[in-house]
């Protein structure tokens, strides 16, 4: 990947990704640090890029364009495999019941830039295998012999306590960093629509 961002071929964007350049480090390339630092080093700051796109966002919705039943749906194909709102949906991140009381802001923010502030029962670990492979998963229990860990779509795998040489903490959420591109922004606004009508009873 380094060589392809050195030659032009890949974008240096991508090394903005946490989970992408944890797994770089983790796995040893001689050098790796410094060739990061370097063909990251003319990228405008991650947090001006970000922030844009938060107020964007922001600015970007109006109640009355947007419809929380079809938002229903936008929840159902990109959320429901990691989280629980009412009866549907996987407990992998937190349960999203009442997370309407959050206001849009702070949910705006929780989607489009979930490695801002991770729980830390929900960071991410970075698992180095014998052979030298790196995964990367949220751990979700030891069975023994072998460990349980969530993927990025919410599916869980086992790797065997034999084959880990290494198991580090990440600070990075398992959330998919890139949902601005994976949503729509007319099906991103259903969602906050949808999300924000989720409140807690007695409030
Ligand atoms: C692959 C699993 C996964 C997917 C898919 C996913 N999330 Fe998450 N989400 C998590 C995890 C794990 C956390 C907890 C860590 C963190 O704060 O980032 C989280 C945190 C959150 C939080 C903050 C909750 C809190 O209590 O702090 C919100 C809000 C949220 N997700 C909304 C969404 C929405 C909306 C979608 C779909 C567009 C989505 N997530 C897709 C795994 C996922």
């Amino acid at each position: 990947l380094l060589d392809a961002v050195a030659s032009g071929q890949a974008s240096a964007t991508l090394l903005r990704d946490r989970s992408l350049t944890d797994r770089i480090r983790a796995a040893g390339v001689a050098g790796a640090e410094e060739r990061l630092l370097k063909l990251t080093a003319n990228l405008p700051p991650a947090n001006e890029q970000t922030e844009k796109l938060l107020a964007a966002r922001r600015a970007g919705y109006h109640p009355e364009k947007a419809d929380a039943r079809r938002g229903v749906d936008v929840f159902s194909r990109n959320c429901a495999v990691c989280h629980r709102v009412g009866t549907t949906g996987a407990l992998i991140g937190p349960q999203l019941d009442g997370v309407g009381n959050r206001g849009l802001d702070r949910l705006v923010e929780d989607i489009l830039d979930p490695n801002r502030n991770v729980d830390a029962a929900f960071r991410m670990q970075m698992i180095t295998r014998k052979d030298g492979t790196v995964l990367a998963g949220l751990f979700r229990r030891d069975e023994g012999a072998q460990l349980v860990f969530a993927d990025f779509t919410g599916k869980e795998f086992t790797v065997p306590k034999n084959d880990i040489q290494a198991r580090a903490e990440s600070e990075t959420s398992l959330m998919p960093p890139a949902m601005s591109e994976i949503i729509p922004e007319p099906e991103f606004y259903d969602l906050l629509a949808f999300l924000l009508s989720q409140r807690a009873t007695g409030q």
